[in-house]
């Protein structure tokens, strides 16, 4: 399975895995992968703190950063710094409030009380958030700072390249990877519409050798729909360098998820997840629960534009997993679901990927030399 990505960073595999929790990008890294932190959910200060853990935990092996970093979002580029979060507040409809709100006391589920933390919920999607977080991790031996929605800002990949890194940015569209390539991103990330969180329209099979025949020869990961060592061996087919995995470290032993949300997952089939705009306001791909199903109702004011939709419903969600309310209990995952359905550690997985892999290319073979 060593491919030019192996090289480039020096890893034994070319599987990268994103995850939010330390413990599933260290354990990556450390058994021959690429992990990758998403910082989203992160303040500078915490984020500071994992680095430090992942520094001490992954055994001196290469691991990245997400950042998100959005093309497009509400406010961008007219928001006081010192008032942001006033002024992005200000931006959501008292309906939205009072609806969420009907919402949530339809459901039984009860407000937090006067010790509980109140989110903030403006999180790493504002571009002078983004940079903190790119601040912060540019100061850990980090070998890749990667960017969901869109390539990052020019100046952010020079900073970057000026600190020897290689950048990788998310796409839904050839377009979308044309525009990467152009703004100096190095590893462009093809995510078919399978794929948990954001995603585009088109399916994995369609998109991935589109983008390798669009970027030539910039290397490029499939993402969306990766699961096993065959799905591997097709992303490699397709001419794909490499392989940028999400779902699956949701259910690994190593995973900080809730056991409901655990349960949840377990239980899904590939059809029990939607893209829906009610998580941050652009589609990602998630759970259907009734939480997806409630913005879809006829008394829905609907959802409302990154980054203001997390910040209505971040409260309502820090309730739902308080009270562990199962009907409105949800999570970014993709259609990958269906086949994640027992909690293993990430060596297991991992092992499992490569044998598969071997074994489905020496089925091709044999189909070769018949
Ligand atoms: C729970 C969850 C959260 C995600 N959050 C981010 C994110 O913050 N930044 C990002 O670049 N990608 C994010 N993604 C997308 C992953 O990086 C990856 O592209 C995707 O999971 C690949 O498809 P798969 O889920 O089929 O493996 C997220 C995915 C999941 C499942």
């Amino acid at each position: 399975m060593h491919t030019r990505i192996c090289d480039t960073f020096g890893i034994d595999l070319p599987i990268f895995a994103f995850s939010h929790c330390r413990d599933v990008v260290a354990a990556v890294s450390r058994a021959g992968g690429l992990g990758v932190l998403g910082a989203l959910a992160f303040s500078p200060e915490q984020l500071d703190i994992e680095l430090n853990w992942i520094d001490e935990h992954v055994d001196g092996k290469p691991y990245g950063v997400d950042v998100v970093m959005p093309a497009s979002y509400a406010g961008a580029g007219e928001l006081d710094p010192d008032r942001m979060a006033d002024q992005l507040q200000s931006m959501i409809p008292e309906q939205h409030r009072h609806w969420l709100d009907k919402v949530l006391t339809e459901y039984g589920v009860p407000p937090l009380t006067a010790e509980d933390d109140r989110p903030e919920g403006l999180l790493g999607w504002v571009h002078e958030k983004g940079r903190e977080q790119v601040e912060i991790a540019l100061a850990h031996p980090i070998s890749l700072l990667a960017n969901a929605l869109g390539p990052p800002p020019k100046d952010v990949v020079d900073l970057a390249h000026a600190h020897d890194l290689q950048v990788a940015a998310l796409c839904g569209s050839v377009q979308q990877a044309e525009r990467q390539v152009n703004q100096g991103v190095d590893v462009v990330v093809a995510q078919g519409t399978e794929a948990g969180g954001h995603t585009g329209d088109v399916a994995s099979i369609v998109l991935w050798p589109e983008v390798v025949d669009a970027v030539a020869p910039a290397p490029v990961l499939a993402a969306g729909g990766i699961g096993s060592g065959r799905q591997i061996a097709a992303a490699l087919a397709l001419g794909c360098d490499g392989v940028w995995t999400g779902s699956i470290w949701l259910t690994t032993a190593e995973s900080d998820m809730s056991p409901l949300v655990v349960d949840k997952l377990l239980h899904a089939s590939s059809r029990d997840t939607v893209r829906s705009r009610s998580w941050t306001g652009k589609p990602a791909r998630m759970l259907r629960t009734d939480w997806t199903e409630i913005w879809e109702r006829d008394d829905s004011p609907g959802t409302l534009p990154m980054p203001l939709q997390y910040m209505l419903i971040s409260e309502a969600q820090r309730r739902i997993a308080k009270y562990q309310v199962k009907e409105l209990t949800t999570m970014p995952v993709g259609q990958i679901v269906g086949r994640m359905q027992k909690v293993r550690p990430v060596k297991d997985v991992i092992f499992d990927l490569v044998e598969e892999y071997v074994e489905a290319t020496e089925r091709l073979n044999r189909l070769v030399n018949v």
